[in-house]
């Protein structure tokens, strides 16, 4: 089967300290080169909760309101695992809603990771395991919403979380014609 995922060349699978196999580089990674890109299919909540997770576990990235990028078989599990895992001191971020960059230059032997907050809009909360000195201990689906989280990945957030941070999605669409007018009429 061809990948679903593309994980660098510059990168390995192997054990890692935060949690079971982690993603690390194996060679100097450059500022804003690309380190992996999540595929597989794109399912909503609802099929990921009740028939995706509990079958094959935490598989999946968020990339919109309702949206997930998961596999959906064991099959697909392997080819489409990134190994990432999440750091409160990560050296990789968004772009788009499926590309994973290097957020400053990554020296050899460092293992490969995001945070959370980049990707998640949710309802969890998981004791962190990162081990960073600036580790949040808790970590939560609502991390997004913090104003020094926010300052700290400018530029490195999923676009849905980008668009939802500067208040221009969704309902806070709905406001957008209100508002132009209203600032016309001043
Ligand atoms: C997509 S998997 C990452 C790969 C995983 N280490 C493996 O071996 O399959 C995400 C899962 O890894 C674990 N994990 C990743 N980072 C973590 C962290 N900083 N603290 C605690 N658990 C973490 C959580 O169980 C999470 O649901
Ligand atoms: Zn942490």
């Amino acid at each position: 089967m061809m990948p679903l995922s593309y994980r660098s060349p510059k990168t390995q699978v192997r054990a890692s300290n935060i949690h079971g196999r982690g993603l690390f580089a194996t060679t100097d990674i450059g500022k804003d080169e690309i380190v992996a890109a999540k595929g597989g299919h794109i399912v909503d909540r609802k099929t990921l909760r009740e028939q995706i997770s509990p079958r094959l576990g935490p598989v999946e990235i968020q990339i919109d309101e309702d949206l997930f990028i998961a596999p959906v078989s064991d099959e697909e599990r392997e080819s489409s695992m990134l190994y990432l895992n999440h750091s409160c001191d990560p050296n990789l971020g968004i772009r788009g809603e499926i590309t994973f960059v290097a957020m400053r230059d990554i020296r050899s032997g460092e293992e490969l990771t995001h945070d959370w907050a980049m990707t998640d809009d949710d309802d969890y909360s998981l004791e962190c395991n990162c081990g960073a000195p600036n580790c949040r201990k808790t970590l939560t689906g609502k991390d997004w919403q913090r104003p020094d989280l926010q300052k700290r990945y400018a530029g490195y957030f999923s676009a849905y979380l980008a668009c939802k941070i500067a208040m221009r999605c969704h309902s806070d669409r709905s406001e957008e014609p209100h508002n132009r007018s209203s600032s016309h009429t001043k």
